[in-house]
C-alpha cells in the first residue's frame, strides 16, 4: 500500500497544486491528494498517513478531525493541538525566555463580553486599566492587535493615548495585546519548514500584498551574515519550541537587533503570486521532502503531547 498524504486547503491553487505535483514528480511509494473529510466517526480516522492543513484556522469543524487522526497515527502539520493552544501573548513570553528578542507586551482585558456577563462575572478583573501607565511602559507608537489573529485583522498602529482608547473601544469582544512598535531599518520574513529549513527573505510590509517579497530589495539594506545567521537561529528555536513544522517567522530589526513580530502563521502564505518563483520552488521542495519523511517515519512515539499515555492511564 502506498502512503497517503491528503491536503486540506481553501482557496488556494498554486501552492497544494504544486505540491502534489512535485510528489508525483519524486515517484516514490507516497501518493499526495486532496484530502477527503466526512461526517467523522471516532473509530474511522481520516486514513492519511501525512495531513496538509492548510486552512482549519477558518474552516473550525476540521479541527476535531485533525486532532483524531493525529491520535490515530497520522502526521498533521502543523499539529492541531499546538496549533490549537497557542496565541500571540504566551508566544511572545516563551519566545523572551528563549533569549529571542520581543518587543514590550501587554495582555489587555476585552472591552465588551457576552451577554450572559454582568460586572458580578467580572470580580477578578482589576479596573479602571492604567492605561496611562501601559504608554508610558511601552512608549509610542504602539501596535494593537487580536492576540489571536491573522491576516492583519483589527491591527492597529496608534501614535497617542487618545487613538489607542478610540481604537480600544471599537474591538467589542476581541481578547487585544497592546505592543511596544519596532521601528525597524530592515524586515525579515523566515519561511520555515519541518523545523529546521529556514529560507530568510527581506519582506517589505509598506508595499502591497504581491510586491512584499519582491520589492523588498529595492527599499531596505541586505542582511550582513552575521544577522542573518541570528535570524536563522531565532526562526529554529521558535519553531522548536512551538512545535511549527510550516510557518513564517517575521523581525523587525531595530538596531542591529531582529524582534520577533508574528511567528505562529501555522497556513503561511505560499502563493507564487507573492512568494515569486524562487522562493515557491524551494518551499514546494522541501514540503514534499518533509511529507514524504513524515510518511516513511509513521506515528511518533511516544506521541508529542502523551494524549496517547493520558489515554491508556
Ligand atoms: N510590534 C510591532 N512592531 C512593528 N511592526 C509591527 C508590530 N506588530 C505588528 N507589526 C506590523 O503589522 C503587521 C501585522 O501584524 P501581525 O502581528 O503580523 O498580525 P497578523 O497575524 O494579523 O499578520 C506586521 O507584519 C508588521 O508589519
Ligand atoms: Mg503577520
Amino acid at each position: 500500500m502506498p502512503y497517503r498524504v491528503g491536503l486540506l486547503v481553501g482557496r488556494e491553487r498554486s501552492f497544494p497544486e504544486g505540491l502534489i505535483e512535485e510528489i508525483r514528480r519524486r515517484g516514490t511509494d507516497v501518493t499526495a491528494a486532496y484530502a477527503e473529510i466526512d461526517a467523522t466517526r471516532i473509530d474511522r480516522p481520516p486514513p492519511y498517513d501525512v495531513l496538509v492543513d492548510r486552512i482549519s484556522h477558518d474552516v473550525p469543524c476540521y479541527q476535531p478531525a485533525l486532532k483524531l487522526a493525529l491520535l490515530a497515527g497520522t502526521r498533521v502539520v502543523n499539529n492541531p493541538f499546538w496549533r490549537i493552544a497557542d496565541d500571540k501573548f504566551i508566544g511572545t513570553a516563551i519566545a523572551q525566555k528563549l533569549g529571542v528578542a520581543v518587543p514590550k507586551t501587554v495582555l489587555l482585558p476585552s472591552k465588551e463580553y457576552g451577554p450572559d456577563i454582568t460586572s458580578g462575572s467580572l470580580r477578578n478583573l482589576k479596573y479602571p486599566i492604567d492605561w496611562r501607565g501601559i504608554v508610558e511602559e511601552l512608549g509610542l507608537p504602539i501596535f494593537m492587535k487580536p492576540h489571536w489573529g491573522g491576516g492583519w485583522r483589527d491591527v492597529h498602529k496608534v501614535t497617542s493615548l487618545e487613538e489607542l482608547l478610540r481604537r480600544y473601544d471599537r474591538t467589542a469582544k476581541l481578547t487585544m495585546i497592546a505592543q511596544e512598535a519596532i521601528e525597524w531599518t530592515q524586515y525579515v520574513r523566515c519561511i520555515v519548514i519541518g523545523r529546521e529549513e529556514v529560507r530568510p527573505a527581506l519582506w517589505d510590509p509598506r508595499h502591497g500584498h504581491f510586491d512584499r517579497y519582491a520589492k523588498a530589495s529595492q527599499s531596505m539594506a541586505p542582511l550582513s551574515a552575521e544577522l542573518e545567521e541570528r535570524v536563522i537561529r531565532d526562526a529554529r528555536t521558535l519553531c522548536r519550541a512551538l512545535g511549527y513544522e510550516m510557518n513564517t517567522v517575521e523581525f523587525a530589526v531595530r538596531d542591529g537587533v531582529p524582534y520577533a513580530i508574528d511567528f505562529m502563521n501555522s497556513a503561511p502564505d505560499f502563493d507564487i503570486t507573492s512568494l515569486g518563483e524562487a522562493h515557491f520552488r524551494w518551499v514546494v521542495e522541501k514540503m514534499a521532502d518533509l511529507c514524504i519523511r513524515l510518511a516513511k517515519e509513521g506515528p511518533v512515539s511516544p506521541a508529542p503531547m502523551r494524549w496517547d499515555a493520558l489515554l491508556s492511564a
